[in-house]
């Protein structure tokens, strides 16, 4: 047993008594998510009601999950917290640095070479910690998470946007950076913002070449990729209940195209079948003793606008196949009316590769649906135009499906590749032949994301998402715009045929089986492990404490750069080739701000150093800053530090000599990582004093030995001139935040309260 049976006795234990308390000040009926997020408070039982899009609430989530990408630099900030044990069960999963080639073994063995020391690692920091680790091979994170600890009613926090996926069982389970996880993991509250709450009422049932992957690319062509936003979707009705919970998991899955926080379904008997299926009999008998609180309440699902702050309502026996794409997820076509679209934008209709896998459908029902259309493609003498790329979504899929026949069904396609149980192309790891000539193409695939480059690296690659059995149809046919419901294919005797309605199983009729599953359950006593990390790595890096505050102000400051108009954290701490970097802070710094735009000439990475007045690359500038003892400050403008919630971002200036990140505005959760970095993040009283900043200032704090919740800091600019403007600034800290910046991070301040 890998999941935590005792830690979900206790969140049902606490279950009526928190939803009374919520009743209580809510006064009306509750949504599913209500419930979740009212039984998961910090402070234990409600004793307000929060405002849904407003109020910021501090909530203790069950478990914690990291990818190897990020667990990277969470686990070694997790290891200055100077704590022995994580507070909550948590996981790392081995997923995202496989790369899909040649195929599962050889592929699996070409990772293991490359990636051994982040690998090795991984598996003792998590060792050590009382980690739970997902070896290489073992599955993606999500599909994982689905298989053996997600559970109804549960909350779960993950350093992965597709977290989400955990809806499909029930839970609110939200993608989350590193910082957070590590708070968790320390014992700390997450702090999240009430979300808003959309309803998606499904009512008939979905039947022929129609998937639940089709209800997301439906819903996310209703509310785009932003309508989403700062809400819980919530499904409900009589389809919703119909449907697998791997199904619920795709839906919820994509969730995060839609930009929700999180999507959730109310626990039904999907549920229990495939809790059942996955070994959990146990969680099932104890979520049916709470069973009324692990769903919304009937009224609410009745009246639905009145609970709701959106309603959206789908009937799932009309629903047809969709075609999502090209470049971003939301661009929704049903099948029917694709070629038509595809002529008009020029669309490339010819296709090379399908491929079939990802968090977002990888369960053992889509192979089989999958299986059965190349199935009955074989039977009708027909051969596959595309190559059928597969990752299936864990070992035990892999080992049930090939156990069942499905693997063999696939490799009837000479051309079909079985890749490694991981991500893959998915997250562009990817060694697709041909891809740099950079050519006009266009490929299918069951993936969430379908961005430029994101699968293969060519920008000119178009990709579109679509359900498994669609994928396998258009494999088939070779061409995007092939419509099973009404078209024919010619087969080997010039015959035409049509192609059969995808079957398959909801579950594994002879059970789920596994010889290895990959998993490495935590030494029971973790003292003696030593993580070994090379002092000459060039991937990773023990972290060294951030220095405490010394108590005066901050004088003599230089601007780094005053960046100018959008900075997101890709423009403050780029991905792509840096993300070998994750695990090795000074390495990585060699990134910080290297994308955004000087507002002096309006070039990227390119600054005057003040101290030889030549120009120079943004990190290469801060490091002679600190080598010199001199602070540096960064200057940006509106929503400075939007886009992803990465820890680099804040962690790269800390380490390069950044004290200040003075702004017209932030991205809120960027501007909680600077404090919980020990940074100073700062806004503009008067936006206007943006203006003010010359490409040779130097900043003299006034006040920060005053520094004090909802008091404004006082900063000198001193101009090269010798000119001097004294300018307010407004912050955001309270007492605990300046507690941070005091010992100079909050996982100082952690450690000092654990001493
Ligand atoms: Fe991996 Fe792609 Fe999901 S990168 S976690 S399979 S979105």
């Amino acid at each position: 047993m890998v999941f935590d049976l005792d830690m979900i006795k206790k969140v049902y234990e606490r279950y009526p008594e928190r939803i009374a308390a919520a009743r209580k000040v809510v006064g009306k009926p509750l949504t599913l998510s209500e419930k979740i997020l009212y039984a998961h408070l910090w402070d234990g039982n409600a004793t307000t009601e929060y405002e849904r899009g407003k109020s910021y609430v501090d909530f203790a989530p069950d478990r914690v999950a990291m990818q190897d990408a990020t667990a990277q630099m969470a686990l070694l900030q997790f290891m200055q917290a100077g704590k022995t044990k994580v507070a909550v069960p948590s996981t790392a999963h081995a997923d995202h640095l496989i790369q899909a080639k040649i195929g599962a073994d050889k592929d699996l063995q070409d990772a293991l070479n490359k990636s051994s020391e982040v690998f090795n690692f991984l598996s003792s920091v998590c060792n050590k910690y009382g980690i739970g680790f997902w070896k290489p091979g073992a599955g993606i994170i999500h599909q994982v998470v689905l298989e053996n600890y997600a559970f109804p009613g549960g909350m779960m926090i993950g350093t992965d946007s597709h977290t989400v996926n955990a809806g499909g069982l029930g839970m609110v389970a939200v993608g989350v950076g590193g910082a957070d996880a590590v708070d968790v993991m320390a014992g700390m509250a997450w702090e999240l913002k009430m979300p808003k709450l959309i309803g998606v009422k499904l009512t008939g049932k979905l039947n022929g070449w129609t998937a639940p992957k089709d209800v997301i690319l439906k819903v996310a062509g209703i509310l785009t990729v932003k309508g989403g936003t700062g809400a819980i979707v919530e499904y409900f009705g009589e389809g919703a209940e119909a449907m697998s919970c791997t199904g619920k998991g795709t839906i919820c899955n994509m969730g995060a195209e839609i930009g929700a926080t999180t999507s959730t379904f109310g626990y039904d008997d999907s549920m229990r079948r495939y809790l059942n299926a996955t070994g959990r009999a146990e969680v099932v008998a104890l979520a049916d003793q709470v069973a009324e609180h692990l769903t919304g309440d009937a009224e609410v699902y009745a009246n639905p606008e009145k609970y709701f702050d959106q309603v959206i309502e789908i009937n799932l026996s009309e629903l047809t196949p969709h075609l999502n794409g090209p470049f971003t997820p939301d661009l929704a076509t049903p099948v029917a009316e694709f070629r038509e679209k595809a002529i008009a934008n020029d669309w490339p209709l010819d296709i090379e590769w399908a491929l079939i896998g990802s968090c977002t459908n990888s369960s053992y029902e889509d192979l089989s649906r999958a299986a059965s259309i190349v199935e009955d493609a074989v039977s009708k003498g027909v051969k596959p135009k595309a190559i059928l790329g597969i990752n299936p979504g864990s070992e035990q899929v892999r080992y049930t499906a090939e156990r069942d026949g499905f693997i063999d069904t696939f490799k009837k396609f000479e051309s079909a590749r079985i890749f490694t149980n991981a991500c893959g192309p998915c997250i562009g790891q990817w060694d697709r032949e041909g891809a740099e000539k950079q050519e006009k193409n266009s490929i299918v695939h069951s993936f969430n994301r379908n961005f430029a480059k994101r699968a293969d690296g060519n920008p000119n690659t178009h990709a579109f998402v679509a359900s498994p059995e669609m994928v396998a149809a258009i494999a088939i046919a070779g061409r995007l715009d092939f419509n099973p419901i009404t078209d024919t294919l010619t087969n080997q005797n010039g015959e035409q045929v049509k192609l059969n309605e995808p079957t398959g199983f909801e579950l594994p009729p002879k059970g789920f089986d596994v010889d290895d599953n990959g998993y490495q359950a935590p030494a029971e006593d973790g003292s003696g492990i030593v993580v070994d990390v090379k002092p000459d790595s060039e991937r990773l890096q023990l972290l060294e404490e951030f220095p405490a505050w010394d108590g005066k102000n901050i004088t003599g400051a230089k601007l780094l750069i005053k960046a100018f108009g959008k900075c997101t954290t890709d423009h403050i701490s780029m991905a792509g080739p840096w993300l070998r970097y994750r695990g090795h802070l000074d390495n990585i710094s060699n990134n910080m701000l290297i994308g955004a735009v000087n507002a002096f000439g309006g070039a990227t990475n390119e600054v005057v150093n003040q101290l030889t007045g030549a120009k120079g690359e943004v990190p290469a500038t801060a490091r002679a800053y600190k080598a010199a003892g001199i602070p540096s400050i960064v200057v940006g403008d509106q929503n400075y530090g939007e886009g992803s919630s990465r820890e680099h971002a804040a962690m790269e200036p800390r380490h390069l000599g950044v004290k200040a990140v003075i702004v017209k505005s932030f991205a809120r959760i960027h501007e909680t990582n600077l404090k919980k970095q020990g940074m100073l993040g700062l806004t503009f009283a008067n936006e206007a004093d943006y203006d003010k900043i010359k490409e040779d200032d130097t900043f003299n704090f006034i006040d920060l030995v005053d520094f004090a919740p909802g008091k404004q800091l006082t900063l000198e600019i001193v101009h090269a001139d010798g000119s001097k403007e004294t300018i307010k600034l407004n912050h955001t800290y309270n007492h605990q935040q300046i507690e941070w910046f005091k010992a100079g991070s909050a996982l100082n301040l952690i450690k000092l309260q654990n001493q």
